[in-house]
């Protein structure tokens, strides 16, 4: 007779940078939602918005710590990994979703201070962040007791890219090669980690209007206006969720994803595969 699945869906323990708010905040709590133990959430946020984001994660009565840390800082996030396995004693689940937008000048005027910030948090912060969730993983047992008769477990890592990891426009030179970079780092790591029972995956959300967006995209540099984001969420079909992105990220971290490694899954409605503006 064939066993049955039961239990939580994710029952270890899930350490989320850029956790505090927008697409982080969404992992932490679907992370929660299916059975976490704990959750770390790592940010450079101010009090009242962590705060926030871990009142959201222990409405589901999973225990969560908050950390702050700078991604572009190793020690900080060599000493945000110690202080999550020193409360919990493991990592099973990393999403690495820390992030900016970047400067939105073109190629010809940008500053390369901009330029250079946005690749330290979003290429180099994804780095820092798998090398020290690695090294935690590899020397950890793999998780128990939730799929039998399937492959063991160490740990899975989702990074966070975007449809800029395959598409650009103009003036997002910096955004663009950053995200391309994440999936680079993506693959090597998969590789790399497969021997040891780690899966490293990156998932690239479509249109999501978080606080990062709000204050860049529709206002701030790179000002794209709300007409061509309106012509974005058209191509993607509708408005998203954030909770549509938390939810698979949880789902790729799942032993049950086992062969599925080093690949880079849109959450974008079909935005990507779709020749019109709507
Ligand atoms: N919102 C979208 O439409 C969209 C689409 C594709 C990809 N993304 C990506 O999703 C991720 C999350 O972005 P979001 O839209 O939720 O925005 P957000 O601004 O709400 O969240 C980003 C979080 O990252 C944190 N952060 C920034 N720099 C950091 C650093 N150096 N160290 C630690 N934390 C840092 C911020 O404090 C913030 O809490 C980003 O990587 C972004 O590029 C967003």
């Amino acid at each position: 007779m064939s066993q049955k699945r039961s239990g939580a869906l994710a029952p270890g323990i899930a350490f989320i940078t850029g956790g505090a708010r927008g697409l982080g905040n969404a992992i932490a709590v679907s992370f929660a939602k299916e059975g976490a133990r704990g959750v770390a959430i790592v940010d450079i946020q101010d009090g009242a918005t962590f705060q926030e984001g871990k009142n959201k994660v222990e409405e589901y009565g999973c225990e969560c710590i908050t950390i702050h840390a700078d991604v572009t800082k190793e020690a900080d996030i060599e000493r945000a990994v110690h202080e999550t396995v020193t409360k919990f004693g493991r990592i099973d689940y990393a999403a690495n979703f820390a992030g900016i937008v970047g400067p939105g000048s073109i190629i010809s005027d940008i500053d390369i201070a901009a330029w250079q910030k946005t690749q330290d948090v979003n290429s180099t912060g994804v780095l820092i962040a798998t090398k020290y969730e690695m090294r935690q993983m590899m020397s950890q047992s793999p998780i128990s007791g939730i799929e039998p008769g399937r492959i063991e477990q160490k740990g899975s890592i989702v990074n966070c890219a975007s449809v800029n990891s395959l598409q650009s426009l103009p003036g997002s030179s910096a955004y663009t090669a950053s995200k391309h970079a994440c999936h680079g780092i993506t693959k090597t790591a998969a590789l790399e980690g497969r021997e040891h029972g780690i899966r490293v995956n990156a998932v690239s959300p479509g249109f999501l209007l978080t606080k990062m967006i709000e204050e860049t995209v529709l206002g701030g540099d790179m000002s794209l206006g709300k007409e061509m984001w309106s012509s974005f969420e058209a191509r993607q079909g509708r408005k998203a969720k954030f909770e549509e992105v938390g939810d698979v990220v949880v789902l790729m971290s799942l032993p049950r994803m086992s062969l599925v490694n080093g690949q880079n899954l849109f959450i974008d409605g079909g935005f990507t595969i779709n020749e019109a503006n709507n």
